[in-house]
Protein backbone atom coordinates (compact mmCIF):
# COMPACT_ATOMS: atom_id res chain seq x y z
CA UNK A 1 0.00 0.00 0.00
CA UNK A 2 0.90 3.27 -0.26
CA UNK A 3 4.39 4.48 1.01
CA UNK A 4 3.96 7.27 3.79
CA UNK A 5 7.41 8.27 3.73
CA UNK A 6 7.60 9.05 -0.07
CA UNK A 7 6.57 12.17 -1.52
CA UNK A 8 6.85 13.08 -5.24
CA UNK A 9 3.64 15.82 -5.05
CA UNK A 10 4.78 18.36 -7.81
CA UNK A 11 8.15 16.92 -9.40
CA UNK A 12 8.30 16.44 -12.79
CA UNK A 13 9.02 12.61 -14.06
CA UNK A 14 12.12 13.35 -16.53
CA UNK A 15 14.32 10.38 -16.01
CA UNK A 16 14.87 8.34 -13.17
CA UNK A 17 17.86 9.53 -12.79
CA UNK A 18 15.83 11.87 -10.76
CA UNK A 19 14.60 9.77 -8.36
CA UNK A 20 15.93 7.47 -5.15
CA UNK A 21 15.42 3.26 -4.95
CA UNK A 22 12.43 4.17 -2.24
CA UNK A 23 10.67 6.92 -5.01
CA UNK A 24 10.76 4.30 -7.64
CA UNK A 25 9.42 1.23 -5.42
CA UNK A 26 6.94 3.72 -4.07
CA UNK A 27 5.66 4.26 -8.15
CA UNK A 28 5.74 0.61 -8.48
CA UNK A 29 3.90 -0.23 -6.00
CA UNK A 30 1.00 2.56 -6.48
CA UNK A 31 1.02 1.30 -9.93
CA UNK A 32 0.07 -2.44 -8.61
CA UNK A 33 -2.61 -0.63 -6.30
CA UNK A 34 -4.27 0.99 -9.16
CA UNK A 35 -4.24 -1.99 -11.04
CA UNK A 36 -6.30 -3.82 -8.36
CA UNK A 37 -8.75 -0.77 -8.14
CA UNK A 38 -9.25 -0.83 -12.24
CA UNK A 39 -9.72 -4.21 -11.99
CA UNK A 40 -12.38 -4.91 -9.22
CA UNK A 41 -14.31 -1.53 -10.49
CA UNK A 42 -13.34 0.54 -7.59
CA UNK A 43 -13.63 4.10 -8.76
CA UNK A 44 -11.04 6.39 -8.03
CA UNK A 45 -11.24 10.11 -9.58
CA UNK A 46 -9.21 11.27 -7.13
CA UNK A 47 -8.04 13.95 -9.01
CA UNK A 48 -11.37 15.63 -10.59
CA UNK A 49 -11.10 19.17 -11.70
CA UNK A 50 -7.62 18.57 -13.03
CA UNK A 51 -6.70 19.17 -16.43
CA UNK A 52 -3.65 17.90 -18.62
CA UNK A 53 -2.08 18.08 -22.11
CA UNK A 54 -0.20 16.18 -24.00
CA UNK A 55 2.25 16.36 -26.39
CA UNK A 56 2.97 14.02 -28.81
CA UNK A 57 6.12 14.80 -31.34
CA UNK A 58 6.55 11.10 -32.54
CA UNK A 59 3.57 8.65 -32.89
CA UNK A 60 2.22 6.45 -29.82
CA UNK A 61 -0.22 4.15 -29.47
CA UNK A 62 0.16 2.70 -25.31
CA UNK A 63 1.52 5.33 -24.11
CA UNK A 64 -1.05 7.84 -25.65
CA UNK A 65 -3.91 5.76 -24.48
CA UNK A 66 -2.32 5.20 -21.13
CA UNK A 67 -2.31 8.59 -20.74
CA UNK A 68 -5.46 9.65 -21.76
CA UNK A 69 -7.50 6.49 -20.14
CA UNK A 70 -5.62 7.00 -16.86
CA UNK A 71 -6.38 10.78 -16.83
CA UNK A 72 -10.34 9.81 -17.26
CA UNK A 73 -9.79 7.38 -14.33
CA UNK A 74 -8.69 9.76 -12.21
CA UNK A 75 -11.60 12.51 -13.44
CA UNK A 76 -9.23 14.76 -14.83
CA UNK A 77 -9.70 16.38 -18.41
CA UNK A 78 -7.30 15.82 -21.72
CA UNK A 79 -6.37 17.89 -23.89
CA UNK A 80 -3.96 15.97 -26.98
CA UNK A 81 -1.65 18.60 -28.75
CA UNK A 82 0.66 17.09 -31.85
CA UNK A 83 2.98 19.06 -33.67
CA UNK A 84 1.24 19.12 -36.89
CA UNK A 85 -1.90 20.54 -35.56
CA UNK A 86 -0.21 22.99 -33.24
CA UNK A 87 2.01 25.74 -33.39
CA UNK A 88 4.88 24.15 -31.19
CA UNK A 89 7.96 24.49 -32.13
CA UNK A 90 7.36 25.58 -35.56
CA UNK A 91 6.17 28.83 -34.93
CA UNK A 92 6.18 29.15 -30.83
CA UNK A 93 9.12 28.41 -29.02
CA UNK A 94 9.01 25.46 -26.40
CA UNK A 95 10.10 28.13 -23.60
CA UNK A 96 6.80 30.19 -24.88
CA UNK A 97 4.54 27.10 -25.08
CA UNK A 98 5.11 25.93 -21.87
CA UNK A 99 4.67 29.18 -20.26
CA UNK A 100 1.25 29.07 -21.81
CA UNK A 101 0.42 25.82 -21.25
CA UNK A 102 1.98 25.80 -17.05
CA UNK A 103 -1.59 28.61 -17.11
CA UNK A 104 -3.96 26.27 -18.42
CA UNK A 105 -2.94 22.68 -17.38
CA UNK A 106 -1.91 21.07 -14.35
CA UNK A 107 0.34 18.93 -15.94
CA UNK A 108 1.92 18.13 -19.28
CA UNK A 109 3.25 14.95 -21.20
CA UNK A 110 5.64 15.40 -23.62
CA UNK A 111 7.00 12.77 -26.29
CA UNK A 112 9.66 13.64 -29.10
CA UNK A 113 13.21 13.75 -29.63
CA UNK A 114 15.28 15.78 -27.54
CA UNK A 115 15.69 15.32 -23.47
CA UNK A 116 16.43 19.09 -23.26
CA UNK A 117 12.82 19.55 -24.50
CA UNK A 118 11.28 18.15 -21.62
CA UNK A 119 13.97 19.64 -19.57
CA UNK A 120 12.72 23.04 -21.28
CA UNK A 121 9.15 22.40 -20.52
CA UNK A 122 9.84 21.71 -16.83
CA UNK A 123 11.47 24.74 -16.38
CA UNK A 124 8.81 27.15 -17.81
CA UNK A 125 5.72 25.47 -17.54
CA UNK A 126 6.18 25.34 -13.61
CA UNK A 127 3.65 22.47 -13.41
CA UNK A 128 4.75 18.47 -13.34
CA UNK A 129 6.41 17.59 -16.93
CA UNK A 130 5.92 13.62 -17.39
CA UNK A 131 8.71 12.67 -19.99
CA UNK A 132 6.45 10.24 -22.02
CA UNK A 133 10.01 9.41 -24.23
CA UNK A 134 12.67 10.90 -25.87
CA UNK A 135 15.89 9.75 -28.10
CA UNK A 136 17.52 9.31 -24.66
CA UNK A 137 14.62 8.13 -22.06
CA UNK A 138 11.46 6.22 -21.58
CA UNK A 139 11.18 5.74 -18.04
CA UNK A 140 6.92 5.38 -17.59
CA UNK A 141 8.16 2.55 -19.46
CA UNK A 142 10.17 1.45 -16.69
CA UNK A 143 7.33 1.51 -14.08
CA UNK A 144 5.60 -0.85 -15.88
CA UNK A 145 7.99 -2.68 -16.60
CA UNK A 146 9.44 -3.26 -12.88
CA UNK A 147 5.77 -3.96 -12.14
CA UNK A 148 5.60 -6.79 -14.10
CA UNK A 149 9.17 -7.50 -13.08
CA UNK A 150 7.71 -7.85 -9.41
CA UNK A 151 4.44 -9.78 -10.56
CA UNK A 152 6.65 -12.42 -11.68
CA UNK A 153 9.36 -12.92 -9.75
CA UNK A 154 8.16 -11.24 -6.32
CA UNK A 155 11.53 -8.87 -5.71
CA UNK A 156 14.12 -7.34 -8.11
CA UNK A 157 17.46 -7.44 -6.01
CA UNK A 158 19.80 -9.89 -7.98
CA UNK A 159 17.46 -10.80 -10.88
CA UNK A 160 19.85 -10.23 -13.86
CA UNK A 161 17.62 -8.44 -17.12
CA UNK A 162 19.50 -9.40 -20.38
CA UNK A 163 18.49 -6.42 -23.12
CA UNK A 164 19.31 -8.06 -26.67
CA UNK A 165 19.57 -5.40 -29.92
CA UNK A 166 20.18 -2.03 -29.63
CA UNK A 167 21.49 -1.06 -26.07
CA UNK A 168 22.31 2.48 -26.12
CA UNK A 169 18.82 3.70 -27.49
CA UNK A 170 16.03 4.76 -25.19
CA UNK A 171 14.70 1.88 -23.46
CA UNK A 172 17.32 0.13 -22.81
CA UNK A 173 19.33 3.21 -21.53
CA UNK A 174 16.20 3.51 -19.48
CA UNK A 175 16.42 -0.15 -17.71
CA UNK A 176 20.10 0.18 -17.49
CA UNK A 177 19.60 3.18 -14.87
CA UNK A 178 16.53 0.74 -13.13
CA UNK A 179 18.25 -2.20 -12.94
CA UNK A 180 21.12 0.09 -11.29
CA UNK A 181 18.57 1.88 -8.86
CA UNK A 182 17.12 -1.49 -8.11
CA UNK A 183 20.08 -3.31 -7.32
CA UNK A 184 19.72 -5.76 -10.01
CA UNK A 185 21.77 -7.34 -12.88
CA UNK A 186 21.23 -5.26 -15.82
CA UNK A 187 23.58 -6.85 -19.07
CA UNK A 188 23.53 -5.07 -22.02
CA UNK A 189 24.15 -7.64 -25.16
CA UNK A 190 25.00 -6.15 -28.10
CA UNK A 191 27.60 -5.41 -30.63
CA UNK A 192 29.91 -2.87 -29.14
CA UNK A 193 29.48 -0.32 -31.28
CA UNK A 194 26.04 -0.35 -29.78
CA UNK A 195 26.83 -0.24 -26.17
CA UNK A 196 25.33 2.38 -23.88
CA UNK A 197 27.39 5.87 -23.70
CA UNK A 198 29.92 5.66 -21.30
CA UNK A 199 28.94 8.96 -19.44
CA UNK A 200 25.36 7.05 -18.66
CA UNK A 201 27.33 3.90 -17.75
CA UNK A 202 29.47 5.98 -15.53
CA UNK A 203 26.39 7.27 -13.59
CA UNK A 204 24.95 4.14 -13.65
CA UNK A 205 28.06 2.38 -11.80
CA UNK A 206 27.99 5.16 -9.39
CA UNK A 207 24.29 3.87 -8.58
CA UNK A 208 25.38 0.32 -8.41
CA UNK A 209 28.16 1.01 -6.02
CA UNK A 210 25.29 2.09 -3.23
CA UNK A 211 22.55 -0.69 -4.79
CA UNK A 212 24.20 -3.64 -4.78
CA UNK A 213 23.75 -3.24 -8.61
CA UNK A 214 25.42 -5.06 -11.37
CA UNK A 215 26.24 -4.10 -14.92
CA UNK A 216 27.79 -6.31 -17.75
CA UNK A 217 28.36 -6.03 -20.79
CA UNK A 218 29.13 -8.20 -23.81
CA UNK A 219 29.20 -9.63 -27.18
CA UNK A 220 28.24 -12.81 -26.41
CA UNK A 221 24.95 -14.28 -27.00
CA UNK A 222 25.81 -17.20 -24.67
CA UNK A 223 27.16 -14.87 -22.10
CA UNK A 224 24.13 -12.64 -22.01
CA UNK A 225 21.43 -15.36 -21.94
CA UNK A 226 23.37 -17.00 -19.01
CA UNK A 227 21.58 -17.00 -15.63
CA UNK A 228 19.14 -14.36 -17.08
CA UNK A 229 15.38 -13.78 -15.80
CA UNK A 230 14.12 -10.97 -18.33
CA UNK A 231 15.28 -11.45 -21.80
CA UNK A 232 14.72 -8.24 -23.15
CA UNK A 233 14.31 -6.73 -26.83
CA UNK A 234 13.22 -3.55 -28.56
CA UNK A 235 12.47 -2.83 -31.75
CA UNK A 236 16.53 -2.21 -34.13
CA UNK A 237 15.43 1.33 -35.41
CA UNK A 238 14.00 3.63 -32.71
CA UNK A 239 11.58 6.61 -34.10
CA UNK A 240 13.73 9.43 -35.30
CA UNK A 241 16.33 7.63 -36.70
CA UNK A 242 16.55 7.32 -41.08
CA UNK A 243 15.14 4.37 -42.85
CA UNK A 244 18.62 3.92 -44.54
CA UNK A 245 19.84 2.96 -41.26
CA UNK A 246 17.52 -0.36 -41.41
CA UNK A 247 20.37 -2.22 -43.46
CA UNK A 248 23.19 -1.74 -41.54
CA UNK A 249 21.30 -2.25 -38.57
CA UNK A 250 19.90 -5.57 -39.29
CA UNK A 251 23.63 -6.65 -40.34
CA UNK A 252 24.80 -5.77 -36.88
CA UNK A 253 21.95 -6.78 -35.16
CA UNK A 254 20.36 -9.84 -36.52
CA UNK A 255 23.11 -11.92 -34.29
CA UNK A 256 21.31 -10.69 -31.26
CA UNK A 257 17.94 -11.52 -32.60
CA UNK A 258 15.66 -13.19 -29.43
CA UNK A 259 14.53 -16.46 -30.83
CA UNK A 260 14.28 -20.13 -29.16
CA UNK A 261 17.49 -20.87 -28.79
CA UNK A 262 18.33 -17.99 -27.24
CA UNK A 263 15.45 -18.31 -25.17
CA UNK A 264 16.52 -22.08 -23.92
CA UNK A 265 19.74 -20.76 -22.99
CA UNK A 266 18.50 -18.51 -20.17
CA UNK A 267 16.94 -20.05 -16.77
CA UNK A 268 14.49 -22.22 -17.26
CA UNK A 269 11.47 -19.89 -15.69
CA UNK A 270 12.78 -17.12 -17.76
CA UNK A 271 10.56 -14.50 -19.18
CA UNK A 272 10.42 -12.44 -22.71
CA UNK A 273 9.75 -9.16 -22.28
CA UNK A 274 9.29 -6.68 -24.97
CA UNK A 275 8.67 -2.56 -24.78
CA UNK A 276 6.27 -2.45 -28.03
CA UNK A 277 5.76 -2.33 -30.68
CA UNK A 278 7.31 -5.28 -31.66
CA UNK A 279 8.58 -6.77 -35.14
CA UNK A 280 7.93 -10.04 -34.67
CA UNK A 281 6.29 -11.27 -38.06
CA UNK A 282 5.57 -9.85 -41.91
CA UNK A 283 1.95 -8.61 -40.21
CA UNK A 284 2.90 -4.91 -40.69
CA UNK A 285 3.96 -2.33 -43.67
CA UNK A 286 7.90 -2.12 -42.13
CA UNK A 287 7.58 -5.53 -41.56
CA UNK A 288 6.49 -6.74 -44.93
CA UNK A 289 8.89 -4.32 -46.59
CA UNK A 290 11.97 -5.70 -44.46
CA UNK A 291 10.98 -9.10 -45.80
CA UNK A 292 10.79 -7.67 -49.17
CA UNK A 293 13.90 -6.62 -48.89
CA UNK A 294 16.05 -8.53 -46.70
CA UNK A 295 14.39 -12.03 -46.66
CA UNK A 296 13.77 -11.61 -42.89
CA UNK A 297 10.25 -12.93 -41.34
CA UNK A 298 10.90 -11.32 -38.12
CA UNK A 299 13.37 -9.23 -36.67
CA UNK A 300 13.71 -8.86 -33.00
CA UNK A 301 12.13 -11.23 -31.83
CA UNK A 302 10.82 -14.64 -33.35
CA UNK A 303 7.15 -15.84 -33.11
CA UNK A 304 7.67 -18.92 -30.93
CA UNK A 305 9.18 -16.80 -28.32
CA UNK A 306 6.42 -13.44 -28.91
CA UNK A 307 3.60 -16.02 -28.95
CA UNK A 308 5.43 -18.13 -26.21
CA UNK A 309 4.41 -19.14 -22.84
CA UNK A 310 7.11 -17.16 -21.43
CA UNK A 311 6.49 -14.03 -23.10
CA UNK A 312 4.73 -11.24 -20.78
CA UNK A 313 4.84 -8.64 -23.26
CA UNK A 314 0.87 -7.67 -22.99
CA UNK A 315 0.92 -8.14 -19.50
CA UNK A 316 3.87 -5.44 -19.49
CA UNK A 317 1.59 -3.28 -22.34
CA UNK A 318 -1.46 -3.35 -19.72
CA UNK A 319 0.85 -2.17 -16.69
CA UNK A 320 1.83 1.03 -18.54
CA UNK A 321 -1.88 2.35 -18.03
CA UNK A 322 -1.59 1.58 -14.09
CA UNK A 323 2.45 2.77 -14.21
CA UNK A 324 1.40 6.23 -15.85
CA UNK A 325 -1.85 6.62 -13.76
CA UNK A 326 0.87 6.23 -10.65
CA UNK A 327 2.73 8.70 -12.09
CA UNK A 328 0.04 11.32 -12.99
CA UNK A 329 -1.26 10.84 -9.31
CA UNK A 330 1.69 10.90 -7.16
CA UNK A 331 2.61 14.08 -8.84
CA UNK A 332 -0.28 15.89 -9.04
CA UNK A 333 -2.15 14.94 -6.26
N1 LIG B 1 6.00 1.18 -25.57
C1 LIG B 1 5.52 2.35 -26.04
O1 LIG B 1 5.92 3.44 -25.65
O2 LIG B 1 4.54 2.22 -26.99
P1 LIG B 1 3.93 3.40 -27.88
O3 LIG B 1 5.04 3.88 -28.81
O4 LIG B 1 2.81 2.77 -28.62
O5 LIG B 1 3.48 4.51 -26.98
N1 LIG C 1 13.19 2.52 -28.89
C1 LIG C 1 11.85 2.66 -29.41
C2 LIG C 1 10.86 2.56 -28.30
C3 LIG C 1 9.42 2.64 -28.72
C4 LIG C 1 8.47 2.56 -27.55
C5 LIG C 1 11.71 3.98 -30.15
O1 LIG C 1 12.18 4.99 -29.64
O2 LIG C 1 11.15 3.98 -31.24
Amino acid sequence: MINMGVNIRGRSFLTLLDFTPAEINYLIDLAGDFKQMKRSGTPHRWLEGKQIVLMFEKTSTRTRCSFEVAARDLGMGVTFLDSASSQVGKKESIADSAKVLGRFFDGIEYRGFKQSTVEDLAKYSGVPVWNGLTDDFHPTQMIADMLTVKEEFGSFKGRKLTFFGDARNNVANSLMVVCAKLGMHFCACAPKELFPAEELVKKCREIALETGAVLEFTESIEQGAKDADVLYTDIWLSMGEPAELWEKRISLLLPYQVNGKVLSMAKKDAIFMHCLPAFHDRGTTVGEEIYRKFGLEAMEVTDDVFLGAQAREFDEAENRMHAIKAVIYATLK
